[in-house]
């Protein structure tokens, strides 16, 4: 009797697998892969061209050109009308989350003395304690405001990054089949002052982004793409994630009014809209953006790798020498997303995943380790001007391992009379990655590690620590993108 049943859920298993591999065999939009085997590049205008066809479908009543406000949207007319091609906000999703329940006074009464990655108007950024920087919340203006932006804060906090769930629109994620040493951080917590802003970005890997605001209001200006030549990209820069990728940002403040930005907003195609408390944005791949925050404002930024998009993530990872293309070989092409990016992750060598995991664990110890500032010197470290930030704006955390003393404040009018000069050494920039030029082989025998599960003990330790401050040698700045 037993194995008469067991029969029937094995020739049962045997044919919904039969059907769920013909159903995606008869897919006409199934090329295979041979375009990434070429140089690929996302084609927006094709996917612009199906998002028209699909819509009619459906009978919502689209706005073409703004971004719709969506309750109870299925899954299948998100792939079929925005997923990676055009983007769109969720207004049911993130009030169901026990983090839109977070406050300053919750924060203030867990987690005043934890350190947290800040950054100041468009410089450099700093560690703080985030009572320092609730202290300091309302003391803003237009050209004097703070940003917290960190990407590990979460995960070091796993209580917090519990209130967080995935959502259906971000269930599929590639990235979970990256070994964790290369995944990206995720769940990037975002607090920003009134005018803090993100600069004119495309997110690592060209990525689909999520941003869910829990509180305040957001400002999106979002960029069609294919106008990349109108918005003087800055070239040749690495992310500094711990499975490097290029880095497409722009210097251009889009919230700055000057007749040079003003020319240049009437003569690209871009969309802006509001996102409120409860909102979630999903921002396709391909499109650059900035966020600009109207009021103190708390958000949590993820990302998608997904059938939508995987091919550009992947084409990104080869680009920044990670791995050699040829690791493709013919027998990829028949391969579903899925198992593609498998193989490729399973081609990475075990050098690169050694340097993903010290590349976390280098971000946690400057976080750390952060010197303790008198006032005087805080507010010169954060007021001094230097030229080469000047492309950096605030997405590269030049010095970060300083930290302010809770007591100090902002005080602009003092800043003009100091002179001395107290910045601690910078840490220089990370160099270009290294190349072996060969597929490595798998060596499934081998007993590597990479020590990341020493590491994922680190990463949960408590946050304050009596250490004094050591600079860490070659230790590298705070990353990377801002993703507001
Ligand atoms: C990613 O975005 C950049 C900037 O727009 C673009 O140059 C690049 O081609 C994109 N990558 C892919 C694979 O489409
Ligand atoms: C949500 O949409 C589904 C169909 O996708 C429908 O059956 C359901 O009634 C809707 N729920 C609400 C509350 O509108
Ligand atoms: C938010 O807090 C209220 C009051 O404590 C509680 O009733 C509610 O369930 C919480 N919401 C979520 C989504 O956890
Ligand atoms: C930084 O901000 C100040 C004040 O808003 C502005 O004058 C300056 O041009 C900005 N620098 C850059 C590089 O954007
Ligand atoms: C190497 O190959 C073995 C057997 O094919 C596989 O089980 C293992 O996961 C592979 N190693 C990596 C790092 O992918
Ligand atoms: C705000 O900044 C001003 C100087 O810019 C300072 O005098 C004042 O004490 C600050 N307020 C708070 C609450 O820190
Ligand atoms: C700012 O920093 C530069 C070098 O980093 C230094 O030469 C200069 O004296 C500093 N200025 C002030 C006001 O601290
Ligand atoms: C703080 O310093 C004291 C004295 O050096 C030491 O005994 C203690 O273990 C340290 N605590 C932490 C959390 O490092």
């Amino acid at each position: 009797m037993a194995s008469a049943v067991s029969l029937v859920v094995a020739v049962l298993g045997c044919i919904v697998s039969v059907v769920i591999y013909k159903q995606w065999e008869s897919d006409p939009e199934r090329k295979y892969n041979l375009d990434l085997l070429q140089s690929y590049t996302y084609n927006f205008q094709q996917a612009l061209e199906k998002r028209a066809q699909n819509m009619k479908k459906y009978s919502f009543p689209y706005n073409p050109a703004g971004v719709d406000r969506r309750t109870n949207l299925s899954l299948q007319e998100f792939q079929d009308v925005y997923d990676g091609v055009w983007p769109v906000i969720i207004t049911d999703v993130v009030p169901t989350w026990p983090a839109y329940n977070w406050t300053i006074s919750y924060f203030r009464e867990k987690y005043a003395d934890s350190n947290i990655v800040m950054s100041v108007a468009n410089k450099s950024s700093l560690v703080v304690k985030l009572s320092w920087f609730l202290d300091n919340i309302q003391n803003v203006s237009q050209d004097s405001w703070l940003y917290l932006q960190d990407e590990l804060f979460l995960l070091q906090h796993q209580e917090l990054r519990e209130q967080v769930p995935s959502t259906i629109y971000t269930n599929e994620n590639f990235f979970d089949l990256f070994p964790v040493e290369v995944r990206p951080w995720d769940c990037y917590f975002l607090w920003g002052t009134a005018h803090s802003r993100s600069s004119l970005h495309i997110d690592p890997y060209n990525w689909t982004g999520t941003n869910a605001v829990i509180s305040g209001l957001k400002n999106w200006k979002l960029i069609k793409p294919g106008q990349d030549l109108h918005l003087s990209i800055v070239q040749n820069r690495n992310c500094g994630f711990p499975l490097e990728c290029k880095k497409y940002n722009s210097p251009l403040d889009l919230f700055t009014s000057s007749s040079d930005i003003d020319q240049l907003l009437d003569h690209i195609q871009f969309v802006e809209v509001d996102q409120r408390a409860g909102d979630l944005l999903i921002i396709p791949t391909g499109w650059f953006h900035q966020a600009y925050n109207v009021a103190p404002t708390l958000a949590l930024s993820q990302q998608i790798m997904n059938t939508k998009n995987f091919k550009v993530v992947l084409e990104e990872i080869f680009k920044a020498d990670n791995l050699p293309k040829s690791c493709l070989t013919q027998d990829v092409l028949m391969l579903s997303p899925e198992h593609l990016v498998k193989h490729v992750m399973s081609k990475l060598s075990e050098e690169i995943l050694k340097k993903g995991a010290e590349e976390t664990r280098k971000v946690l110890e400057s976080n750390r380790n952060a010197k303790r500032l008198t006032r005087l010197e805080a507010v010169n470290y954060i007021l001094n001007d230097s030229e080469d930030d000047e492309l950096d704006l605030e997405n590269d955390y030049s010095d970060s391992e300083m930290e302010i003393d809770s007591k100090d404040h902002l005080d602009l009018d003092k800043i003009s009379t100091v002179n001395e000069d107290t910045r601690s050494t910078p840490v220089p920039a990370p160099g270009p990655s290294k190349e072996s030029g060969q597929c490595p082989q798998n060596d499934s025998t081998s007993k590597f590690d990479s020590g990341w599960s020493e590491l994922n003990t680190f990463i949960t330790q408590p946050t304050s620590s009596n250490r004094t401050f050591t600079e860490i040698a070659g230790a590298k700045n705070m990353p990377r993108h801002i993703s507001t």
